[in-house]
């Protein structure tokens, strides 16, 4: 080729990173990986092979670690924990920034081990997946040192085993580990099978930082070997990214055991170009959004929604530059996208692409020729597709688009949340006005405008819905490794009056038939007789029979989520007009302070119980009546030009199990904050003691409460939690003096968030704070731009 020639063609050359130092660096292993743990390498008993997904070439063999050694690492990791604990925040910290410039120093080694492991193209992994990870570190260095400061109520959990994926090995690593390291936490982590390379290059980090043996163990193995982490006793967390089968598993696997969990699973991320969009710039957000890492990420905008007036000319634009996407040798710098990072996902992205063809999908592809050997796979982009299409539906985890088109800001939204996911989205328009209208409304853990797969260590990342929970980088990331002090823990022993209440408990009733002046159930604004039309005996201190209350059942439950669900007005009221309901409501429960001091009494309370408990509860109404307007959100100082806004937003639904202790208190203590974060909820009252909760209807009536705002539901508790817990249309679960395991089990149907509690708490001096709001509440990170 001639000079004539390449500026006729415009043709890239070959712009080869070497392997060799990476080569060296396995050989220096003689290709033979250990697991490392408390601090050194420990052989394996059996072996497996890692390849290069560009070429199929064995790299190097990697130990599969089994029980015992998932055992030992645990073991190091505790035995670690005191030490690491007593260090000063900024002692961690030192450790943080020197494994930050550790890294540094040996970038390129990581990123052409990354490269060579994976296949992404080491434009990425040189760009972004090494810097990002030196910045986890150094961003989590400054939160050790910070945290006595921020959050002196806080204390690490322990040992936290940690569970990651093949797509951002070393970043998914950085994003794990930097959190938990920074809060004082020691960690067993596992990489994924096919990519546990610099995992392994890590820990060597580690011994050269002379971090304390046992802080970081890396066991290495395939799902066999997560489940011994998953299921092991000692590990207070688990923080887990891949699939959402998987994340579901791990949901059922730790119900009930107390295990602290976050989980970062699948998306199938809206990408929504307006017609006021800059075109241009928002096919080179496509770009981003779906061939970066070969479409093989979490947040991949996989879902392409055009507005009608501007498709065809935005996907001719696309498509155009669809097949100017260079393929080949991840370590030619020169090329855009890499190798699938292994036959059997390539398989399954072909298999999903050929079904959507099957149902109808017009398939474009990339004619541009794919290495012979290796596992690659062309851009695509199928059109033609139905909303409820499987390719629509599923994450593929490939190059592959699918586009949709709609017409109006409501019908994009409307399609956007049209998916068991919520991790990502991404909106284009240059009305900023209507960019910022539409973020809300998308449902996502994180929203990019006139942008796209933004990430930082100060701004929250996760999901909400299937994409599972918890949020990763930030200060609210940090939260996910952190337990309230003894102090202040939730299970502190109840006071006087809740042992007392609890010594009248009385013994399970049997259920009667018929009704009669039952105090009914409220549902939908309305006071509603159960399904079942059965009731149960409500005993007073003595044991002597005071009344029935409605014994609900599975389908009072669905009625009352259904009721729930459909009323979105409070949830639409900003927290000014929220803030004034919640002063009413506590205005007339103080005109109802008697009746409800009387209800008390009749379960047991002394008088001076029954009043200071009254008196709490409207405390607590007007406690979190001033906290509407005020649990702001943070704008994050990310290193780009824009800014990341940390907004919280309401969860939805939430379904409440009240527990026994203080009744009264403890029903408004759960109600409060979640109706001040602008949820709605559906409460299980008190099996014991209903009766405060099922009078607060009372109140309610005369608050200008919305309809379906606030219902309850009366009757025995192991019937009720299953279906609440269990339901697609609750959001979240909280569950006081509940069955943990049960519920916890059963959120794994919608992977909802749940909050369980098994021990009394101390309603009157440990039942409301921060603590609350933040459960009552999710972080969306809203990210744009400035500029032009
Ligand atoms: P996966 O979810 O099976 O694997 C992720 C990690 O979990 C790996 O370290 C694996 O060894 C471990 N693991 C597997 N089963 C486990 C178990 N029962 N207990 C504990 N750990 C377990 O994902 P896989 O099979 O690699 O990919 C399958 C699909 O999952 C992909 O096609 C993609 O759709 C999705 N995926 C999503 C990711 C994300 O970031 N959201 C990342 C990787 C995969």
């Amino acid at each position: 080729m001639n000079i004539k020639d390449i500026f006729n063609n415009m043709e890239y050359g070959k712009a080869p990173e070497s392997p060799d130092q990476a080569l060296a660096w396995l050989a220096s292993h003689k290709n033979k990986m250990s697991h490392f743990i408390d601090g050194s390498w420990q052989q394996g008993s059996g072996h497996f092979a890692s390849n290069n997904p560009a070429t199929g070439e064995k790299l190097a063999q990697v130990a599969q670690g089994d029980e015992k050694t998932v055992n030992q690492a645990v073991k190091a990791a505790a035995k670690a924990l005191p030490d690491w604990q007593d260090l000063s925040g900024q002692q961690r910290g030192q450790y943080l920034y020197a494994i930050a410039r550790l890294i540094q120093k040996n970038s390129r080694l990581f990123a052409v081990l990354e490269t060579l492991d994976n296949g992404k193209p080491i434009r990425e992994s040189r760009d972004l997946d090494v810097p990002l990870a030196v910045r986890h570190f150094y961003h989590h260095a400054g939160w050790a040192q910070l945290l006595d400061d921020e959050m002196p109520e806080h204390e690490a959990i322990g040992v936290v085993g940690q569970v990651i994926p093949w797509n951002f090995p070393l970043l998914m690593l950085a994003w794990k580990i930097a959190p938990a390291l920074a809060t004082g936490n020691t960690v067993v982590i596992k990489p994924a099978e096919f990519t546990s390379l610099t995992a392994l290059l890590f820990a060597e980090i580690c011994q050269q930082a002379g971090l304390p043996k046992g802080v970081v163990n890396v066991v290495t193995g395939d799902g066999q070997t997560g489940q011994h982490i998953v299921t092991h006793p000692d590990i207070k967390k688990i923080a887990f990214t891949g699939s959402t089968a998987v994340g579901r598993w791990i949901r059922q696997a730790t119900a009930g055991s107390g295990k602290k969990l976050s989980l970062e699973l699948g998306g199938k991320s809206a990408f929504i170009v307006c017609a006021d969009a800059d075109l241009d710039a928002a096919v080179e957000g496509v770009v981003d959004a779906i061939w970066f890492n070969q479409g093989q990420v979490c947040c991949a905008g996989s879902r392409l929604l055009v507005q009608e007036a501007v498709a065809e000319r935005f996907h001719k634009k696309l498509i155009t530059r669809m097949n100017k996407l260079r393929i080949g040798d991840p370590l030619d710098k020169s090329i855009d996208m890499g190798a699938i990072i292994d036959p059997r996902q390539q398989q399954k992205i072909a298999t999903l692409v050929q079904a959507g063809v099957d149902a109808g999908a017009c398939l474009n592809q990339s004619d541009a020729a794919l290495p012979k050997s290796g596992c690659f796979y062309p851009p695509t982009l199928l059109t033609d597709v139905s909303p409820s299409d499987l390719v629509v539906q599923d994450e593929i985890f490939g190059p592959v688009l699918v586009s949709m088109t709609f017409r109006t800001p409501d019908e994009a939204v409307a399609l956007a949340n049209n998916s068991r996911y919520g991790l990502a989205a991404s909106i284009w328009s240059e009305n900023i006005n209507m960019a910022m209208h539409l973020a809300p409304l998308v449902q996502a853990g994180v929203v990019w405008i006139n942008c796209t797969n933004q990430f930082d260590a100060a701004a929250g990342f996760g999901g909400v819905k299937e994409s599972g929970f918890g949020r990763e980088g930030g200060k609210e990331g940090l939260y996910e490794y952190l337990k309230l002090k003894p102090g202040k823990s939730a299970k502190k022993q109840a006071n006087q009056a809740n042992k007392k209440a609890n010594s009248n408990k009385p013994a399970k009733s049997e259920p009667i038939e018929g009704m009669d002046k039952t105090p009914k159930m409220y549902i939908g604004g309305k006071q509603t007789r159960p399904d079942g039309g059965y009731s149960y005996a409500i005993h007073n201190h003595q044991g002597e029979i005071i009344t029935h209350a409605g014994l609900g059942n599975r389908k009072d439950i669905r009625n009352a989520v259904e009721a729930a669900a459909g009323s979105k007005t409070w949830t639409g009221m900003n927290g000014y007009q929220r803030q004034q309901v919640m002063y009413f409501m506590a205005e007339n429960l103080t005109y109802r302070q008697d009746e409800f001091a009387e209800r008390l009494m009749q379960q047991g309370h002394s008088k001076k119980q029954a009043n200071d408990e009254v008196n709490a509860a409207i405390e607590c109404l007007s406690y979190y009546a001033a906290w509407c307007d005020k649990y702001d959100g943070q704008v994050h100082g990310v290193p780009m030009r824009g800014v990341a806004m940390a907004m919280h937003e309401p969860i939805g639904v939430i379904g409440i199990q009240c527990p026994d202790e203080a009744p009264l208190l403890s029903f408004i203590a759960l109600l409060a904050p979640a109706l001040a974060m602008g949820n709605r909820v559906v409460m299980t009252a008190s099996e014991a003691f209903p009766l405060p909760a099922l009078d607060f209807y009372q109140v309610l009536n005369t608050s200008d409460v919305p309809a379906g705002t606030v219902n309850i539901v009366s009757g025995q508790q192991a019937e009720l939690s299953k279906p609440l817990a269990g339901h697609m249309n609750v959001d979240a679960i909280w569950a006081f003096g509940a069955d943990s395991q049960v519920i916890e089990h059963e959120s794994a149907t919608n992977l909802k968030r749940s909050w369980t509690e098994t021990e009394p708490r101390d309603w009157h001096n440990n039942g409301r704070g921060k603590e609350f709001l933040r459960q009552a509440s999710q972080v969306k990170n809203i990210w744009t731009p400035y500029g032009e």
